[in-house]
C-alpha cells in the first residue's frame, strides 16, 4: 500500500484459517503498546485503541479528525468485564447483556474510575459494547480486554463496511488494518442509555425498540433522532454532527410511489440540464423507472436488512463516481427501518422533499 501520511500501515487479511490467530495476536501487541488497529465487527469496521490508555484515545481522535468531546465506545469480549468498567445499579444492563450480547447493542452506563476521561469525551458515563464478530473478539482478548473504537472512517464520512474503505480513510494514519471482508449488518450498533429512570435509545440500529421493550418494558427514543426541527440537542454527542454524508448534495423524496418517481426524474432532468452528474437511490422494485447518470438499487423494500447492508457502500460509490446531485426514495421507518431512515436523514442533512 502506498504511504500517504508518513506512517506505514500494516495490512493483514483474515481468511478464517489457523494463520488468523497469529495476526490477531500481533494486533493485540500493537494495541497494548498504545498503537491503533482497524478491525471488522458485525456492524461496521472499528478503529481500535487501548480503552484504558488516554494516549491511545487521543490518537484515535487525531486519526479520525474527530472532535474530542465525542466519546468512544469501549468494546469488551467477556460478560464479566462489564462490571470492571461500569455500574449496573438496577440490573438492566445484565438483562440486556443476556438477551443481546455478544451483538450489535451498545449500553451507556455510569463509568468506573479505571476508564480515563479521554475515552469518554470527559463524560461520567461510558458506552460499552460486546461485539459478536470472532476476529473482533480475538483481537480484544489479545489486547487485554478493553478496546475503545469508533467507526473507522474519517469524521463525517459514512462508516466503512469493508477494509478497502477503511484503507481509503486511514492508510498512513494507523498501525494496522485487519481485513475480515464485508461486514454483515452495515449500520452501527443500537445505543441505549441506561443512566436515566427510563431507558432511552440514542441511536437506532439492528436491535430495535420493540426488541428492547420485550426485555425491559418501557423504552423511549431520543426524538431529536428522526425530527430535524427539534430545537433540542441529541443526547449522544456524536449525533449532533453532520455524518455519513456523501460529497454531493443528497435529498430524500417522499410521498405516493408514482409521484416520487416522477418528481425524482424531473429533479434529475433539471440537474442534468445544469450540467450536473446525477444519482438515485431506489428500492429494487422501482429502480428501473429512473433516468439518472447513476441509479443504485439498495435492496428490496421487503428486506430492511439488505437495505441496511448496502446504504453506506452506495454513498461511498457516489463519491467515487463524482456524482453531484442525489435523490433517494424514502423507506419505512418501522423496526430496523428506523435506523435506515435515521442514517439517510443525517446523510441528507435532513433535506426532505414532498413529492
Ligand atoms: O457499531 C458500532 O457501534 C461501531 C462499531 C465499530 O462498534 N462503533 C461506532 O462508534 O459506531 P462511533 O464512535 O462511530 O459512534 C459512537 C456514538 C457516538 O455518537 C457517540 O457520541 C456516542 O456513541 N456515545 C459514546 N459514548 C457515549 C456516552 N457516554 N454517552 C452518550 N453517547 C455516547
Ligand atoms: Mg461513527
Amino acid at each position: 500500500m502506498e504511504r500517504r501520511n508518513g506512517m506505514k500501515t500494516l495490512y493483514e487479511v483474515l481468511d478464517g484459517s489457523s494463520g488468523d490467530a497469529e495476526k490477531l495476536e500481533k494486533a493485540g501487541e500493537i494495541l497494548k503498546a498504545g498503537g491503533l488497529v482497524a478491525f471488522p465487527t458485525e456492524t461496521v469496521y472499528g478503529l481500535g485503541g487501548d480503552a484504558l490508555n488516554p494516549t491511545s484515545s487521543r490518537k484515535i481522535y487525531a486519526a479520525k479528525g474527530r472532535p474530542s468531546d465525542n466519546p468512544l465506545i469501549v468494546h469488551i469480549c467477556r460478560f464479566s468485564d462489564l462490571e470492571k468498567i461500569a455500574w449496573d445499579p438496577d440490573g438492566k444492563a445484565a438483562l440486556l447483556a443476556e438477551a443481546f450480547w455478544p451483538g450489535p447493542l451498545t449500553m451507556i452506563l455510569k463509568k468506573k474510575d479505571i476508564v480515563p476521561p479521554e475515552t469518554t469525551g470527559g463524560l461520567s458515563t461510558v458506552a460499552v459494547r460486546f461485539p459478536s464478530h470472532p476476529a473482533a473478539l480475538g483481537m480484544i482478548d489479545a489486547a487485554g480486554g478493553f478496546v475503545a473504537a469508533p467507526s473507522a472512517n474519517t469524521s463525517g464520512k459514512p462508516s466503512p463496511t469493508s477494509a478497502q474503505y477503511v484503507a481509503e480513510d486511514m492508510d498512513g494514519k494507523i498501525d494496522m488494518i485487519l481485513d475480515g471482508g464485508d461486514v454483515g449488518i452495515g449500520l452501527e450498533s443500537t445505543i441505549v442509555d441506561l443512566t436515566e429512570d427510563e431507558p432511552m435509545i440514542l441511536r437506532p440500529g439492528y436491535v430495535t425498540q420493540e426488541m428492547l421493550e420485550k426485555v425491559l418494558g418501557g423504552v423511549s427514543i431520543d426524538h431529536t433522532i428522526l425530527d430535524a426541527s427539534s430545537p433540542q440537542r441529541p443526547k449522544a454527542p456524536g449525533m449532533k454532527y453532520r455524518h455519513y454524508a456523501p460529497k454531493g448534495d443528497l435529498a430524500i423524496v417522499e410521498g405516493e410511489p408514482e409521484r416520487v418517481t416522477e418528481r425524482i426524474n424531473a429533479l434529475c432532468e433539471k440537474a442534468a440540464q445544469e450540467g450536473k452528474k446525477t444519482g438515485v437511490i431506489a428500492a429494487d422494485e422501482t429502480a428501473a423507472l429512473y433516468r439518472a447518470d447513476s441509479v443504485k438499487t439498495v435492496g428490496s423494500r421487503e428486506d430492511e436488512e439488505a437495505i441496511a447492508h448496502s446504504l453506506y457502500r452506495i454513498l461511498r460509490e457516489f463519491d467515487d463516481e463524482g456524482v453531484e446531485v442525489m435523490y433517494s426514495e424514502a423507506f419505512s421507518s418501522r423496526g430496523m427501518g428506523q435506523a435506515i431512515m435515521n442514517r439517510l436523514l443525517k446523510a441528507a442533512g435532513h433535506h426532505v422533499i414532498e413529492a
